[in-house]
């Protein structure tokens, strides 16, 4: 595989980055995951706009203009000939020497990483038809999860519980409601109206999201955007996650209690058919 390190387009066993690296020793960095669908990239702009606020809510500078970034996702596309899959971009912010809490001088060079993940069949994935299982995990993150930092160890361990109990993934539940799921945004259907959380830092503000809402707008569906509780997702209609690598996926059941008689609904699956449609 070819990644891309600091300006360079490198095989992957010649890209290194210092120990020292705060993205490394403190988890000082943010992320984007873009997905790639017929060899394009899906909903690029909104992550490169999301990928500056993020920069910026840290106090990092954006390293490289909207065209570089795109120049850089598009030629890792064509030198590892992704069809199906998707591209991942970090930015850290470096460091040169020892470890310290403050951050390195101004003008530290940051350090920039991106490398494409293969996934053959991410369009067609056979869970959109049979639907996942989770399970509810409380939600121990920090209070800024609308920043997509590379802090990403609570949401593996809640990843691994969910696992554990027997389900796909784990809903995390602050204040007796939902927030979002480990690594997407959440919803549920009652009576035709599509409910998920509202904007704000306890949420990732999900470029699927966006996109979703707006289509489903456009096709004048009820959207209510306020939190809900595990219990009235169990009894809603259908329940449904969306994000870049998932697009939007059914949960057909949630710790244990079926949801609209563990059948895939007509909301999730046809929001998924518009999501497809109008973002290629
Ligand atoms: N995860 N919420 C969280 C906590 C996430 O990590 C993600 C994305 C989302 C959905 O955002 P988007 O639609 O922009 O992908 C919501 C990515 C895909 C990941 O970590 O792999």
């Amino acid at each position: 595989r070819t990644v891309y390190l600091n300006g360079e387009y490198l095989p992957e066993a010649e890209a290194k980055v210092s120990i020292f690296d705060r993205g490394f020793v403190m988890a000082d960095g943010v992320y984007e995951v873009t997905s790639v669908l017929d060899g394009k990239l899906l909903d690029f702009p909104g992550h490169l706009t999301r990928l500056s606020r993020s920069l910026a809510e840290l106090g990092m500078g954006n390293p490289h203009s909207d065209a570089e970034w795109l120049e850089i996702h598009r030629q890792l596309v064509a030198r590892n000939e992704i069809v199906e899959g998707i591209v991942y971009l970090q930015v850290t912010r470096g460091n040169p020497g020892d470890r310290d809490f403050a951050y390195p001088p101004e003008g530290t060079p940051q350090t920039v990483v991106l490398f494409t993940q293969s996934k053959p069949g991410l369009a067609a994935n056979p869970q959109a038809q049979t639907g996942l299982k989770v399970v509810s995990v409380e939600d121990l993150r920090w209070s800024r999860r609308d920043i997509k930092t590379v802090q990403l160890l609570y949401p593996s361990m809640a990843k691994m519980e969910a696992k554990a109990r027997g389900a796909d993934d784990a809903w995390l539940v602050e204040d007796g409601f939902v927030t979002e799921g480990t690594s997407n945004n959440t919803y549920i259907v009652k009576n035709g109206t599509i409910i998920t959380r509202q904007l704000s830092t306890d949420i990732l503000h999900g470029i699927t999201r966006a996109s979703l809402l707006r289509f489903a707008a456009e096709a004048q569906m009820k959207i209510e955007e306020r939190p809900f509780t595990i219990e009235e997702a169990q009894s809603a209609d259908e329940a449904f996650f969306t994000s870049a690598s998932a697009f939007v996926l059914p949960v057909v059941e949630i710790d244990g209690a079926k949801v609209g008689g563990a059948k895939v609904g007509p909301v999730a699956t046809r929001l998924r058919e518009l999501y497809l449609e109008e973002s290629l």
